[in-house]
């Protein structure tokens, strides 16, 4: 421990020494155009007269610039041209050099004289001129990926002694690298000013990552306290890079497309910048169709469904979408207006046909109802249909379609009478179907006019009632017609005197039927004639068993009768 402490001890004497030996000469140093301060370099001595300073020139001579008397405080200058007006000498005999120039760099020195000695001390004055801030010329709008792009030139200027100029990207210095990063630097001094210029060209392979990076060249350079660095301003560039992936896309108004849709497809490519031209496939087109980025089809139509494909000129790089177009038709059999005759068949069908399945929903005079379907054709049956149906997917994808249908049939014409409880009228009921709606009219054969009938009644779609009042003094035979476009149909009653009880016929019979009429008529008188006698004996008998009875007309054709036996004959009629 002891005896490596010592050596290291003897090595530091020893590097002291070359230290001296080395540095024997003084060393001023200044900055460009400041004040050089050169110390005399030696200890004032005994006995000293005045000192003076020179400095040697390349060939040996010397040129004194200064001197100062050490006993009268006085100094002097030579008329040296290239020090006039810049020195000064201090007390101390440190000579002072204002306006520090390139070519200042000479060894100065110090002579202090005495009676009978001259001791001289001389001193190597350093000049350094600090390089302007370096700038990056010739810069690319834009870096091409995979092969060597010029950066620039990084420049900068009028530097002492001359500087080195790095490259830097992302802060961390490019190092040259064969085919990668290419540097050349040149230097060179102006001859009259000894200022160096330097400039470095860098060439570089760009790639992908060098989006956004940040390229920047830095000049180093001495200075009196040592190296300085400057950093040039940022310098970032537009990285192109060829495509590698194409893309398609859809652009529609809605997510769904449908016929009559306006849409563009849309072609991308990722590269730098994006290309603008490509080749589209649709369906069945497989050498391609130039155009831009953008594939308009307009009015699109169901057979335009299919894979639409796009890549870029060169056919590479194939992208591919599907597109769907949607559609919904409806057939309805039949549609429109359609009149059917009653008690006929109609089967209606409503197909949709569509790009997805779809049911359909019926409605009747705007009410659901499940798919209709006529074996039997009844008046009530007439009316609007609509079949609908839409696509749930497809915004705004609906149909419709409509039937009016009309059922129409001859006139049927039932007549009914019955004796009124006024005893002077009776009422002829008659019930029409039929359309369209037939029109009735009745006739007495005691009149010639038309028999005044009550405002009609509907009962159900097609059928409809009406009352007739007659008061009439003798058997009448009441005549109605129905009539409408399909035909006519005529009904016969009998009526007899209103004095005269009728029997209910409720269904009028025409002529054709009469004879099954007749049989009907001749049960009801039957019965009537029964109850008749029956009520005779009843009444002989209550007369019988009471003496104080009450006087009653004698003629069956009294209307209380009349009133009492047609109850009666509706109860056993029912
Ligand atoms: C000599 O004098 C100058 C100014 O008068 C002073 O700046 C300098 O420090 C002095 N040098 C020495 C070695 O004393
Ligand atoms: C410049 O580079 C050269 C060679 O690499 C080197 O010798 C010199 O010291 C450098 N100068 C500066 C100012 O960095
Ligand atoms: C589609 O484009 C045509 C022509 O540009 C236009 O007339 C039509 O209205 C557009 N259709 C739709 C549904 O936007
Ligand atoms: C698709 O159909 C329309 C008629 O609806 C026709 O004009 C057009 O040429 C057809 N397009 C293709 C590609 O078949
Ligand atoms: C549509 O209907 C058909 C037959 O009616 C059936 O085979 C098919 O699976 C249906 N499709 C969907 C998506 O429901
Ligand atoms: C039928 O009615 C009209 C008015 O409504 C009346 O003028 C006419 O006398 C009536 N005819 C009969 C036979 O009652
Ligand atoms: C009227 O009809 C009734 C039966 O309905 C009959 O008994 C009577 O004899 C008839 N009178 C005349 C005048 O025909
Ligand atoms: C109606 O009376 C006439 C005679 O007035 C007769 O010929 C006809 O058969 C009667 N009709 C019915 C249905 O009773």
């Amino acid at each position: 421990m002891a005896a490596s402490a010592g050596s290291l001890l003897s090595v530091c004497v020893l590097c002291a020494a070359i230290l001296r030996t080395g540095f024997g000469l003084h060393t001023a140093s200044a900055v460009y155009g400041e004040t050089i301060a050169i110390p005399c370099g030696q200890d004032i001595v005994e006995g000293l007269l005045f000192g003076k300073w020179k400095y040697e020139k390349n060939d040996g001579t010397a040129v004194f610039v200064a001197s100062r008397s050490a006993v009268k405080n006085k100094f002097s200058f030579d008329d040296v041209p290239e020090y006039n007006g810049r020195l000064n000498l201090s007390e101390n005999y440190t000579l002072f050099i204002s306006g520090a120039r390139i070519s200042d760099e000479k060894r100065f020195v110090c002579m202090l004289i005495t009676a009978d000695n001259v001791f001289e001390e001389p001193t190597v004055v350093k000049v350094f001129k600090p390089s302007s801030k370096p700038e990056i010329l010739n810069q690319p709008i834009f870096l091409e990926t995979g092969k060597l792009n010029k950066v620039g030139e990084c420049v900068s200027k009028d530097s002492y002694p001359d500087g080195n100029i790095t490259w830097y990207r992302n802060g961390k210095v490019l190092e040259p690298r064969d085919g990668v990063v290419v540097i050349q630097s040149t230097k060179e001094r102006n001859a009259t000013s000894g200022l160096h210029s330097v400039q470095s060209s860098l060439q570089y392979m760009a790639t992908k990552d060098d989006i956004d990076a940040e390229f920047t060249c830095a000049v180093t350079y001495h200075m009196p306290n040592g190296q300085i660095s400057t950093e040039s301003d940022l310098a970032i560039f537009d990285i192109y890079y060829p495509t590698e992936k194409v893309t398609i896309q859809v652009h529609s108004p809605r997510n769904t497309v449908k016929e009559g849709d306006n849409i563009t497809l849309k072609c991308i490519g990722n590269g730098n910048p994006p290309p603008q031209e490509f080749l589209f496939y649709p369906p069945g087109h497989d050498e391609g169709i130039i155009g831009s980025s953008a594939y308009p089809i307009i009015d699109i139509r169901r057979n335009a469904s299919g894979d639409y494909k796009c890549s870029l000129l060169n056919k590479n790089m194939i992208a591919s979408t599907t597109v769907t177009v949607h559609y919904l038709d409806l057939s309805l059999t039949p549609s429109g207006e359609v009149t059917k005759k009653v008690g006929e068949a109609l089967s209606v069908s409503c197909i949709p046909s569509a790009s997805k399945n779809v049911s359909v929903t019926w409605l009747k005079n705007h009410k659901i109802l499940p798919q209709p379907s006529f074996k039997n054709l009844q008046y009530q049956d007439s009316g609007l249909y609509e079949c609908e149906t839409y696509l749930l997917e497809v915004d705004g994808l609906r149909k419709k379609e409509t039937l009016r249908l009309t059922v129409e049939g001859n006139p049927r014409l039932k007549l009914s009478k019955k004796a009124n409880s006024d005893g002077k009228t009776k009422t002829i009921t008659y019930e029409v179907e039929g359309f369209p709606k037939p029109e009735v009219q009745c006739t007495s054969n005691g009149n010639g006019g038309f028999l005044n009938k009550t405002e009609e009644t509907t009962l159900s779609n097609g059928k409809y009632s009406a009352k007739i009042i007659i008061s009439p003094e003798e058997n009448v035979t009441v005549v109605c017609s129905a009539e409408n476009k399909l035909g006519k149909e005529v009904r016969f009653l009998n009526v007899s005197a209103i004095n005269i009880v009728d029997r209910d016929e409720p269904n009028g019979r025409s002529e054709d039927n009469n004879d099954h009429a007749k049989l009907i008529v001749g049960i009801v008188v039957g019965l009537l004639l029964a109850a008749l006698v029956a009520g005779l004996a009843y009444w002989l008998y209550m007369k019988r068993s009471s003496s104080a009875s009450k006087h009653v007309g004698k003629e069956l054709g009294n209307t209380e009768e009349n009133k009492k036996l047609e109850e009666n004959n509706h109860k056993s009629e029912a």
